[in-house]
C-alpha cells in the first residue's frame, strides 16, 4: 500500500501510556498513516518518529479520523472540534461513553454500528474484560439477578496514567498490593451496568472492587458470578466456546485459568472458568485477564478503527 492510499489518523493525548501505545500500533498498521500527534507540556518532545504539538495547534485538516487520548473531562472538547471540522472519531476516555451520541466500540458487540459510525466511544479497561465475561452468561439467562455479581480486579499502574501522582511512585507500589475505590465508588461502574444492560437485559447488581498490582500493564479480573442452576467446567467452557467462534481477540482457555501472561502486548481478552465447589447455590468463578494499554485501550481503538474504515479488523494488531 502506498502512503497515498493510507488513511491519515490524527493521535490526540500521544505523549501519555495510551496515546504512545496507539503511535506504536500505528506504526506497524499498514493501511494508516500518522497525520499529527499532540501533548500538553510534552509538545516538542518525539514519539514513534512524530513531533508532539499543542493540542490546540492539532492541524485537524490533515486527519482523515481522530483517535483522542486525552483525560477525561479534557477529551470532548477536542473530540467535538475535530466533528465540527467534519473528522470520525473514536475517543478513549470516558466522555461519550454514556453518551447516546456515540457507538459503544466493544468490537465484538458493535460491528454493525462501527461500520457507520461517526463517534466511537472505545469502552474503558476493566469494563471490556468484565463485559467480555459476563455479556454471554448474561444473554443466556444464567446469572441469578436476586444475588450480587463481584468483581474484584486487579490492574497494573498504568492503567492510572502517565502524569505524576505520589501514591504511584515506585517507592509506594512496589512489592505492595491494595484496593482502591472500595465500596462500588469506582467510575467505571455506571459503564459497566448500562453496555450490560444494553447488550443482555441483565440489570442485577455488580460489586466491583479495583486493585493496584505493582506490574506495568495488565489487568486479572476474578468474577464471582451467581448462576440460576449448576454448570459444570465443559458446559461454562462450551458457553464461552460458543459465544466467541470465531472472534480472533476472544480466547477462551480450557482446563487451565488465563494470567497476564496470556495477554500482555495482545490485544485479546483470555477468559477461564472454574466451577465453585462447597457452596450451597450454583455460582461459577469467571477468570478475565487483558492488557489495559491494548484490548483495554489503543488495541481495542485500533480494531474499532479498523471496522469503521471497512478494513481487516485485526490489521495491525497482534490477537
Ligand atoms: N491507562 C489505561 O490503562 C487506560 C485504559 C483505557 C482508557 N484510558 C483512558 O485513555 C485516556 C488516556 O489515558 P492515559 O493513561 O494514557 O493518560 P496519560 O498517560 O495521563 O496521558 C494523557 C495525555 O493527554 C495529554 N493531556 C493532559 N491534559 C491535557 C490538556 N489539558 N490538554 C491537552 N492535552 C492534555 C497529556 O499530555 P502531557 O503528557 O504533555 O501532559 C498526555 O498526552 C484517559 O481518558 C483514560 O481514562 C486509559
Amino acid at each position: 500500500m502506498n502512503n497515498n492510499a493510507k488513511v491519515p489518523v490524527g493521535v490526540l493525548g500521544a505523549s501519555g501510556y495510551v496515546g504512545q501505545e496507539l503511535l506504536r500500533l500505528l506504526a506497524r498498521h499498514p493501511g494508516t498513516a500518522v497525520a499529527f500527534a499532540t501533548a500538553d507540556t510534552a509538545a516538542g518532545e518525539w514519539v514513534e518518529g512524530h513531533q508532539l504539538l499543542q493540542a490546540d495547534d492539532a492541524p485537524l485538516e490533515r486527519a482523515a479520523i481522530v483517535l483522542s487520548a486525552l483525560p477525561h473531562g479534557v477529551s470532548a472538547r477536542y473530540v467535538n472540534e475535530a466533528r465540527a471540522a467534519g473528522k470520525r472519531a473514536v475517543d478513549l476516555s470516558a466522555d461519550f461513553r454514556l453518551s447516546a451520541e456515540a457507538v459503544y466500540g466493544l468490537t465484538e458487540f458493535s460491528r454493525p454500528r462501527l461500520a457507520q459510525a461517526e463517534l466511537v466511544a472505545n469502552p474503558g479497561c476493566y469494563p471490556t474484560a468484565a463485559l467480555i465475561a459476563l455479556i454471554p452468561l448474561a444473554q443466556r439467562g444464567l446469572i441469578d439477578p436476586s444475588r450480587e455479581v463481584v468483581i474484584d480486579a486487579a490492574s497494573g499502574v498504568t492503567g492510572a496514567g502517565r502524569h505524576p501522582q505520589r501514591e504511584l511512585l515506585f517507592g509506594e507500589v512496589a512489592e505492595d498490593y491494595r484496593a482502591y475505590a472500595v465500596g462500588n465508588t469506582h467510575r467505571h461502574l455506571p459503564e459497566l451496568r448500562a453496555a450490560l444492560e444494553r447488550e443482555s437485559g441483565f440489570a442485577g447488581d455488580l460489586v466491583f472492587t479495583p486493585h493496584l498490582l505493582p506490574v506495568k500493564r495488565g489487568i486479572l479480573e476474578t468474577i464471582h458470578v451467581p448462576l440460576t442452576g449448576a454448570l459444570d467446567q465443559g458446559a461454562a467452557e462450551g458457553i464461552y466456546e460458543a459465544a466467541y467462534r470465531g472472534e480472533p481477540c476472544v480466547q477462551v482457555v480450557r482446563g487451565a485459568l488465563p494470567s497476564l501472561k496470556d495477554v500482555v502486548y495482545r490485544n485479546r481478552v483470555a477468559l477461564g472458568v472454574a466451577p465453585v465447589e462447597h457452596v450451597r447455590r450454583p455460582r461459577l468463578t469467571v477468570i478475565a485477564a487483558i492488557d489495559n494499554l491494548v484490548k483495554g485501550a489503543a488495541g481495542q481503538a485500533v480494531q474499532n478503527l479498523n471496522v469503521m474504515l471497512g478494513l481487516p479488523e485485526t490489521l495491525g494488531l497482534v490477537c
